[in-house]
């Protein structure tokens, strides 16, 4: 029996590598995951390649075959979706709560069988996480939305979903996923204003098209979609992460390392590549998918905001923040897009960072020693924060509850380990 109460599994780091080498970037958590609901849009087959081996991408095929549908995995990394059979239109509330993107089902699930009902999301604790902007344009499409206990049920109108103009009071990346897929298959036109345009929604509207939908404005904040009878089943790459491709980068440069990111997505990462320039890294681009990140003089302080795309990601915040502990001076983080983003701070400043927060933002004074504690991580990216600064900090951390981490990062440890990290997992 151990003093204190052990939560499942860790990993332990020792800190003090300088990482080096190359790391292959894996796919798109955020893409991967919309596209698996997409399959729903479909009673054709849709084999979706580079799927990342994630937690998330495990639950939401879990959840999809509780739907009826079929999901195999013909090859590593390959996931091949047949929704031919699916015949319930209630999402499990276990499987739905597991993470944030398994509410996109009711969209599809809605376009297609004109039901759809699920408990609200789950995934991470980083704010407020309201779905407003979902239903909003479920009613706009004619639907009816009604919450049933715990459930939020939507019934389309006689005849299905019609096309219609939406306004999204924010522009949701979740939220125009949803609705874009089920504006896909309702009858005439749909325009969404005020969409997001992070290079994930955009990745699902070229998914759609290539299954046979009619969307356009792709990448801009209005966007048209008509509506189509069918949709056809597909073959479709997931892009790269972005997000993993800039923690492997802050890494490099935190720890005052050479490494070069393989498959990275490197133009849609103007925001990370401009800000880690500016912390005194050296990014030097090697073509289309290859970039390589460096530092071998002092890093500087800077001050960012996290926004929605092409801005910095809220997904690197928190990982940003790890850097910024080891930075020459005072730095500040604005969080504009999630009003919780800050689990990330307590954890880092019992490594010793000089940190504060004050609700959205967040003050570091640097350079900070951290050394070696026992931390947890508290969500995915705040996982990642602990991890970085784990690879800086003198002696050994223990990083606790990294399921959190398995959600958002494929064979973390092994990347790590490729280029020098010290980093077991027990
Ligand atoms: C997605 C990503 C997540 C990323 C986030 C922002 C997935 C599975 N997750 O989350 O990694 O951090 O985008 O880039 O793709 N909001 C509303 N009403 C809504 C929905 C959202 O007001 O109906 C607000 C939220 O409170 C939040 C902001 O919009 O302040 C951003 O949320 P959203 O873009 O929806 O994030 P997710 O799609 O949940």
């Amino acid at each position: 029996m151990t003093a204190v109460q052990r939560r499942g599994p860790r990993f332990t780091v020792q800190g003090g590598a300088v990482l080096r080498g190359s790391v292959r970037i894996s796919g798109a958590k955020n893409a991967a995951l919309a596209f698996m609901c997409a399959a729903l849009l479909t009673d054709e087959p849709v084999t979706l390649e580079n799927v990342p081996a994630i937690r998330d991408a495990t639950s939401l095929g879990e959840l999809l075959t509780s739907l009826g549908a079929t999901v195999d995995r013909p090859a590593p990394n390959t996931l091949r979706i047949d929704a031919g059979e699916v015949n319930v239109y209630e999402a499990p509330s276990e499987l739905i709560t597991e993470n944030r993107a398994s509410f996109q089902v009711m969209g599809p699930l809605l376009a297609c069988h004109g039901y759809a009902s699920s408990v609200p999301p789950g995934g991470d604790v980083i704010g407020q996480r309201p779905i407003d902007v979902h239903l909003g344009g479920f009613e706009a499409m004619g639907a009816v939305v009604t919450r049933e206990g715990e459930h939020f049920v939507a019934r389309a109108p006689e005849g299905g979903l019609r096309g219609a103009r939406i306004f999204m009071d924010y522009p949701s990346v979740s939220g125009t996923q949803n609705v874009m897929m089920a504006a896909a298959l309702a009858k005439g036109e749909s325009i969404i204003v005020n969409a997001a345009t992070e290079p994930e929604v955009q990745e699902l509207a070229r998914l759609l098209n290539a299954m046979g939908a009619k969307v356009s404005g792709i990448g801009q904040q209005i966007m048209h979609i008509e509506g189509v009878e069918r949709l056809h089943g597909t073959t479709f790459r997931v892009m790269s992460d972005r997000i993993e491709a800039g923690t492997y980068a802050i890494a490099a440069a935190m720890t005052g390392g050479d490494v070069t990111l393989e498959e990275a997505p490197v133009d849609v990462m103007d925001a990370t590549w401009a800000k880690l320039e500016a912390t005194g890294a050296t990014i030097e681009r090697l073509g289309e998918s290859c970039v390589r990140v460096s530092r071998s003089g002092p890093l500087r302080a800077i001050s960012f905001q996290a926004l929605p795309y092409p801005g910095l990601a809220t997904d690197l915040h928190a990982p940003m923040a790890a850097l910024l502990t080891q930075a020459q001076g005072v730095s500040i983080i604005h969080e504009r897009v999630f009003d919780n983003r800050m689990l990330y701070v307590g954890e880092l400043r019992k490594m010793g960072a000089e940190i504060v927060s004050t609700g959205s933002s967040a003050i570091l004074s640097g350079p900070a020693p951290l050394h070696g504690s026992r931390v947890r991580a508290l969500d995915v990216r705040a996982g990642a924060s602990v991890m970085l600064a784990a690879l800086v900090a003198q002696g050994t951390t223990t990083v606790e509850e990294i399921t959190h981490l398995d959600r958002g990062y494929e064979r973390l440890e092994e990347k790590l380990r490729g280029l020098g990290a010290e980093v077991e997992r027990s």
